[in-house]
C-alpha cells in the first residue's frame, strides 16, 4: 500500500490523472473502473483537459462504475449515470458502447448484477479502479459489515450515507434512495491497480480506519490493505489522523527517479 500526501485535493487529483492518462497510453484498450461522488470531480475535469488539450484518447477505453441509485432513471440529475456523463463522457471521446454502469431502472436485480460481473469478466477484467470512500468507511456502496467476499449485489444504505448524500438531493433526506446496486467489495479487489481519493476531514476517521486500523468487515476500504497494488491519494486533511504520515511523506520524498512520476 502506496500512501501519498498532497497539500490539496486538488494537487492530489493532479496526480491521479497523471497516473490514468499513464495506464491509457501504456494500454489504450484499458478497462477503468469509475467512481462518483464530489471527490473525483477535479479528476475527471483534468482528464477532460488533457483529452481536450494534450488529445488523451478514450476511443477504445471500457469503464465499469461501482455503483448507482435503485429507482433512479438514468436522466435524473441525481443518477450516477447523469453524473458520469455530464462529468466525464459527453466531455471526452469515450465510445458510449463501452461505458458501462449499473441499472438503476432493472426490473430483474439478480439477473442483472449476473450479467455485470460476467461482463467485467468478459472485458477482461479491471485494470485501475478509482476508489472514494464514505465516511463510515464505505466502497462503493458496500457498507460497514459487507462480506469481504461480495460480488456485484443490491445494498441497503445506512442512515449516516443517506444524511451524507442528502446534499446531492437538496438536503431532503426523504429523497435519496434507500436501494443501490454496488460492485461487491471481492469485485473491487479483482482489479489489478486501486486509486482511492480521499479529500477533506470529514474523510479523516475512515482514512486512518483503513490504512492503519485492523482489517475489518467493519471498515470496508480496510480491506485494501491486503490489496497488492494499491495507492491512496490524500489531502494534509483527510490524512489529519494517521500515525505514520511522517513516515508516509519520507517514503515518498525518497521515491527513486524512475518511479517519480506521480
Ligand atoms: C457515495 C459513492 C461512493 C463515494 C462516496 C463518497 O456513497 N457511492 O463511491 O466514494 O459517496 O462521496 P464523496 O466523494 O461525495 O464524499
Amino acid at each position: 500500500m502506496e500512501v501519498i500526501i498532497s497539500q490539496d485535493a486538488k494537487s492530489a487529483s493532479d496526480k491521479a490523472a497523471r497516473y490514468i492518462a499513464d495506464v491509457i497510453t501504456r494500454k489504450p484498450d484499458c478497462v477503468l473502473g469509475l467512481a462518483t461522488g464530489s471527490t473525483p470531480l477535479h479528476l475527471y475535469n483534468r482528464l477532460v483537459q488533457m483529452h481536450k488539450n494534450d488529445g488523451l484518447d478514450f476511443s477504445k477505453v471500457t469503464t465499469f462504475n461501482l455503483d448507482e441509485y435503485l429507482g433512479l432513471k438514468p436522466e435524473d440529475p441525481q443518477s450516477y449515470h447523469y453524473f458520469m456523463f455530464e462529468n466525464l463522457f459527453s466531455k471526452i471521446n469515450i465510445d458510449p458502447r463501452n461505458v458501462n454502469i449499473p441499472d438503476g431502472m432493472t426490473d430483474n436485480v439478480m439477473t442483472f448484477c449476473n450479467y455485470y460481473e460476467r461482463k467485467i469478466r468478459e472485458s477482461g477484467g479491471i485494470d485501475l479502479q478509482i476508489l472514494g470512500i464514505g465516511t463510515d468507511g464505505h466502497i462503493g456502496f458496500n457498507e460497514p459489515t459487507s462480506s469481504f467476499a461480495s460480488r456485484t449485489r443490491i445494498k441497503t444504505l445506512t442512515r449516516e450515507t443517506i444524511q451524507s448524500n442528502a446534499r446531492f438531493f437538496g438536503n431532503d433526506e426523504s429523497k435519496v434512495p434507500q436501494h443501490v446496486i454496488t460492485m461487491g467489495i471481492g469485485t473491487v479487489m479483482d482489479a489489478a491497480n486501486i486509486l482511492m481519493l480521499a479529500f477533506g476531514k470529514d474523510k479523516a476517521n475512515a482514512v486512518a480506519a483503513s490504512i492503519e486500523g485492523p482489517v475489518s468487515a467493519f471498515t470496508p476500504a480496510s480491506i485494501l490493505q491486503m490489496h497488492r497494488h494499491v495507492k491512496f491519494l490524500i489531502d494534509e486533511p483527510a490524512a489529519a489522523n494517521l500515525k505514520l504520515s511522517d513516515y508516509y511523506k519520507w517514503v515518498y520524498d525518497r521515491k527513486p527517479e524512475w518511479n517519480r512520476w506521480l
